[in-house]
């Protein structure tokens, strides 16, 4: 595990954006697994001023998305789809045909979970996974407990975490309670995975998964069983590090 702390928010992003960069020029075809929440959001408006510069090209790639909330429409400003159209994907040259995320509103919620996990199976593995991270240590939407779930399932949220996201939405009531997301099998069958960690309220549970136990309460830390992981992080977050 290769574990990068950068001093201001420019090498952060830009470094997050490099990797991507790179293997998009190197691979056209890649495969990359994209995140949501507010932690890539720098790099990705990197990506769009990127390509607008003409320094990478898109339009070859296919990208499949961690995870997505159950019962909210496509087009609800807070899905994961709209997320992802508004920050990244309508800005690029990408085919949107080519980008996939769970539909969280499918009749059969399992069968979607069943679907998604075929299509990655068809398409894998995927070469660079990004990742953020939960301040409860979950990855995608993968909670702690006692146990966790391999492939593409249908997830309860944690209070912490319909707490955490209620900063978008009206209300907490109005925070979904549940998501289809990626399994942390499928997370770890990627290539590369590159972590990405941003402020000073992360720095706990950064220094808690990368060098504490391996344990489910703390999926992140399973991360530290991948042969090939990178970890950008923010002075914040990098803290205990040091
Ligand atoms: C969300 C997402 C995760 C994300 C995490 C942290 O709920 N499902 O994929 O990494 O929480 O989000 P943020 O970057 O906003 O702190």
């Amino acid at each position: 595990m290769n574990i990068y702390i950068y001093e201001n928010e420019e090498g952060f992003v830009q470094s997050a954006a490099n990797q991507v960069t790179s293997l998009l020029n190197a691979k056209p075809y890649a495969k990359l697994g994209l995140a949501t929440g507010s932690t890539p959001i720098g790099l990705y408006t990197r990506l769009i001023e990127m390509h607008r510069k003409g320094l990478v090209s898109f339009s070859k790639a296919t990208t499949f998305n961690l995870d997505e909330y159950v019962g909210l429409p496509e087009n609800h400003p807070e899905s994961y789809r709209t997320f992802m159209n508004e920050k990244l994907f309508k800005h690029i040259d990408i085919n949107i045909e080519q980008t996939h995320i769970p539909n969280g509103n499918a009749a059969d919620l399992e069968e979607e979970c069943r679907a998604y996990d075929q299509m990655l199976e068809q398409h894998g593995p995927i070469d660079l996974q990004l990742l953020g991270i939960g301040h409860n240590g979950h990855i995608g939407f993968n909670e702690p407990g006692k146990s966790l779930t391999s492939g593409t399932h249908l997830a309860p949220l944690q209070e912490k975490t319909r707490q955490a996201n209620a900063r978008f939405f009206p209300s907490i009531d109005d925070v979904p309670t549940h998501s289809v997301t990626m399994g942390v099998g499928s997370i770890m069958k990627a290539n590369q995975i590159m972590l990405l960690i941003r402020g000073e309220d992360k720095a706990e549970i950064a220094h808690r998964a990368l060098t504490g136990p391996i344990t489910t309460d703390c999926p992140a830390s399973l991360l530290q069983c991948h042969p090939n992981v990178i970890v950008l992080m923010d002075q914040g977050a990098g803290r205990l590090f040091k």
